[in-house]
């Protein structure tokens, strides 16, 4: 049974504690609802109809431009802004507010021929054409000033429009180029170097480059880590991975600060696409916009992706350190990108969109409002299809933005979380280059593995950088943190010290920040935690599965665990470490430290996280709920709004009190959430 009130060991967080509730965006009185608006793509006739429709649909706020500098500029130097001028006055005068892009995700062909060096080179040594978006490399001086040329022009002609309330800067960070090998990049990433190490023999030391004989004598022998005989030297992988994500950052800096100068009274973001950009470390950049934004797509074929839907979301609100977000791109259907693109069915969109709003979006927005004609995206979904308004996409559109309409009052409440999951990027980046002791590692698989096991639970999950404060989550789950720096080990172990619970999976631990092993036996950074070594790496064979525990399945990995004061909770039934450790647990200081080093199957890791979460005193009150209804709560201060969305085939009954907000219905006791449907309770006290 859901809980009528938070759970007592819900986390408030500091920004909570700070702040009284803020609403977002400014002079919006509703939740955000529209999308990306390409008005460029059509004749000024059709604008109008654009208009009226977003105004039936119940559309408030679109994002404008995001491609269009070609448009704006079509000649360097020559700007012609009077188009857009006229997009945002149509917009303004329906009553639609505007988040105008800044289009320096998509430079011109002008810019591309007058200052070629702006084109981005792979690893292998290719230019990138002409011909699709993203052709730039971050590190080019041209680029840079012809994008600040532009985002000047653009905020002193529509700094002051009554329409706009928000600047989207660029798309997509590293989305399509994550890193550019150049040779103006190359020399960037020089300085770059020497920013962080000082000098040389410092990097030498830090790469480890008396292997394979690549001690440098001076900077400029360093090359970006270019397509080789073997596997380039990792550390230098990392700081050229490390180094590109700044670059990128860099770029949006410019823009950003640019815009605030001209613009103070304009909030600025950048759309970042949580869970599925490896290339850029959003833990930096977190603190850098104002209010933070999210695209994310399904992956279309999966039959749970709505899980994966939910952890993307628990991580952009988790980078907006709990406020509210903003989902800046989704689909109303299928993509065109993917392999098949499996159309969404009856009811999957609006149970996507409120998700989101269940787990913190303040607003819903789409790519995109008007299907293309033409162009590489023409089989992209839609808000508007080609099939206009007597399709079924559209009723859902409009359906939702009602719906969206009926929840206003939800905006700016938070989502409380029962347990932390620790994200890395640069530790996803190390476990996944060369050479590793198995190809079947993988960062992504671990998280979702956890994190799916605590959805499955009914569970609130907070994403948190390995060396955040902890202190407050009665659990914290530490999936696959290979690259373990020295504050993020002593982070965890103050954390474990002081009452808290760690549930720590394989091959955590191992190296620090350069991918050198920490000193002595695995797991060097936590070993002393763990109470516990890793005498040796045992990886599976394809396909093949170890027995854990007289019951339970593990695959692609076993090891030989030694205990040192860990006392042992499950053993290996056969493989290669038969009768020995899988599953342990080290109580330390006043908190417990449990270690699982196999990769369980699903009812393993359920069993297993069950004990844990047991033992950290975590409730479970929606635990007697099937596994596919989704339950989230929104609080603020006495006000509870309850989300249940129903991902099976049959309705259900969940307890609950107060008002159904999409219906008006009042509910005394108990919710019927409809087959595949979502109900929104605002709760009253029992
Ligand atoms: C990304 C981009 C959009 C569009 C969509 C299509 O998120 O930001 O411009 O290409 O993908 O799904």
């Amino acid at each position: 049974m859901p809980p009528t009130t938070p759970p007592p060991h819900a986390v408030l967080t500091e920004i909570e504690r700070r702040h009284a509730r803020p609403v977002w965006p400014p002079r919006l009185d509703r939740i955000a609802y529209g999308g990306d608006y390409n008005p460029e793509q059509w004749p000024e006739d059709v604008w109008d109809e654009d208009v009226r429709l977003m105004r039936e649909a119940g559309v408030n706020l679109v994002s404008v431009g995001v491609f269009s500098w070609a448009l704006l500029e079509p000649a360097e130097g020559e700007y012609d802004l009077a188009w857009m001028g006229r997009v945002l006055q149509r917009l303004h005068d329906a009553g639609i507010l505007v988040d105008l892009a800044t289009p320096t995700a998509s430079p011109p062909v002008w810019l591309t021929r007058a200052y070629p060096r702006s084109r981005p080179v792979t690893r292998e040594g290719h230019v990138l054409g002409f011909g699709a978006r993203q052709a730039f490399c971050p590190s080019s001086p041209e680029y840079r000033q012809a994008a600040a040329r532009i985002v000047e022009r653009l905020a002193t002609t529509f700094g002051d429009h009554p329409a706009l309330v928000l600047w989207h800067v660029h798309n997509e960070y590293g989305g399509k180029v994550p890193a550019c090998y150049c040779d103006v990049s190359a020399e960037a990433f020089r300085r770059w170097l020497e920013e962080r190490y000082g000098d040389v023999a410092t990097l030498n030391d830090a790469w480890g480059t008396t292997f394979w004989g690549q001690r440098y004598r001076v900077w400029d022998e360093i090359e970006p880590p270019r397509l080789a005989p073997a596997p380039v030297n990792p550390a230098q992988q990392l700081d050229f991975m490390r180094f590109s994500s700044d670059e990128h950052l860099a770029c949006f800096r410019l823009e950003r600060d640019i815009l605030h100068q001209l613009t103070p009274h304009v909030p600025v973001t950048t759309n970042f696409m949580a869970t599925s950009c490896k290339d850029v470390d959003y833990w930096r950049w977190a603190g850098e916009v104002d209010v933070i934004s999210n695209d994310h797509y399904l992956e279309a074929e999966r039959p749970d992706n709505h899980v994966g839907l939910a952890m993307a979301a628990d991580l952009t609100r988790s980078l907006a350190a709990g406020q509210p977000w903003l989902l800046m791109e989704h689909s109303t259907g299928a993509v065109n990108w993917q392999p098949r693109n499996v159309a969404k069915a009856p009811g999957e969109m609006r149970r996507n969109s409120l998700t989101h709003v269940a787990r913190g979006a303040d607003g819903v927005l789409f790519f995109q409002w008007r299907a293309s004609r033409f162009g590489a995206e023409k089989f992209h979904s839609a808000m508007l299809p080609h099939g206009g308004t007597a399709t079924r996409t559209w009723r859902d559109v409009t359906q939702l933005g009602a719906d969206l309409a009926a929840l206003q009052e939800v905006r700016g409440s938070r989502v409380r979380a029962d347990v932390a999951v620790v994200w890395d990027w640069p530790s996803w980046w190390a476990l996944e280059l060369e050479w590793r002791p198995s190809c079947d590692l993988s960062y992504l698989d671990r998280v979702g593995a956890f994190y799916e096991a605590l959805w499955r639970a009914h569970l609130g999950v907070d994403f948190v950088a390995p060396d955040a404060d902890l202190q407050g989550y009665p659990l914290v789950v530490v999936p696959s943190l290979y690259l373990t720096t020295a504050a993020a080990a002593s982070n965890l172990h103050a954390y474990v010290a002081a009452g808290g619970h760690l549930l720590v999976s394989f091959f955590s631990g191992i190296v620090d920040e350069h991918d050198t092993i920490h000193p002595g036996a695995h797991p060097g950074a936590l070993r002393d935690l763990l109470g516990l070594t890793v005498e040796e790496f045992h990886p599976l064979r394809q396909g093949e599965t170890v027995g854990v525990g007289g019951g339970l399945r593990g695959s692609v990995w076993s090891e030989a665990v030694v205990p040192d004061g860990a006392e042992v909770v499950l053993s290996y039934d056969d493989g290669p470490d038969a009768g020995e450790p899988a599953v342990t647990r080290h109580r330390r200081g006043r908190g417990l430290a449990w270690y699982v080093s196999t990769r369980l199957d699903p009812p393993g890791l359920a069993g297993v996280l069950d004990a844990v979460l047991d033992e950290a005193g975590v409730e479970r009150p929606a635990a007697g709920l099937p596994a596919h209804v989704e339950v989230v709560r929104r609080v603020w201060d006495g006000a509870s709004y309850l989300f249940v969305i129903n991902h099976g085939g049959a309705a259900v009954a969940v307890p609950a009190t107060g008002t159904d907000l999409l219906t008006g219905a009042r509910l005394d006791g108990q919710a019927s959430v409809p087959a595949a449907g979502v109900v929104v309770v605002r709760e009253e006290p029992q």
